[in-house]
């Protein structure tokens, strides 16, 4: 396995529409596992292929504690509405307050090409929203009702600090 580059923002690739995977090939269990232990390292909670700069729909992501892949994922149901907190690896540094919905259900392909499919909820549901725009050229950026200043991400990450204590 290998750590990835992480594209950032202004590169057009993360601009692009990504394309299905129509087989299961080694180099794309290559390339999902490549992602998790970039994922990993960079500590974030979902990672889209665009963003190691593959126009592929294939994305890792948590949805609760469980790291899960997967290719060509579809939003097969979604309820409810939610304004919260996102940033991504591509833009860092930079947060905003974003309109996605409570709940979402993902449907996609693992590497076996078994159809998988989990429910997310809150940031879970926030991250498949986000991993699954990438695959389609977007960045949360665009879609941010609005960016935080320094201050509110301050006061932000002082009342998360506060919850975990
Ligand atoms: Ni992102």
């Amino acid at each position: 396995m290998a750590l990835l580059n992480i594209v950032q923002e202004g590169d057009p690739i993360l601009a692009k529409v990504c394309r299905p995977v129509k087989e299961i090939t080694p180099r794309i269990v290559r390339l999902i596992d490549d992602m998790k232990e970039t994922l990993i390292d960079a500590d974030g909670a979902g990672l889209a292929a665009p963003q190691v700069g593959i126009m592929r729909r294939v994305v890792v992501l948590y949805v609760g504690d469980e790291l899960v892949e997967l290719i060509n994922p579809e939003i097969i149901a979604s309820e409810g509405e939610q304004q919260e907190i996102e940033g991504c690896l591509s833009v860092p540094g930079v947060w905003g307050i974003t309109d996605r919905p409570e709940k979402v259900t993902v449907r996609g392909l693992d590497r076996n090409g078994d159809v998988i499919v989990r429910e997310g909820e809150g940031l879970s549901a926030r991250c498949i929203c986000h991993e699954l725009d990438h695959l389609d050229g977007h960045l949360f950026t665009e879609k941010a009702v609005r960016i935080l200043t320094e201050k509110e991400l301050e006061e932000y990450m002082e009342s998360k600090k506060d919850a975990e204590e």
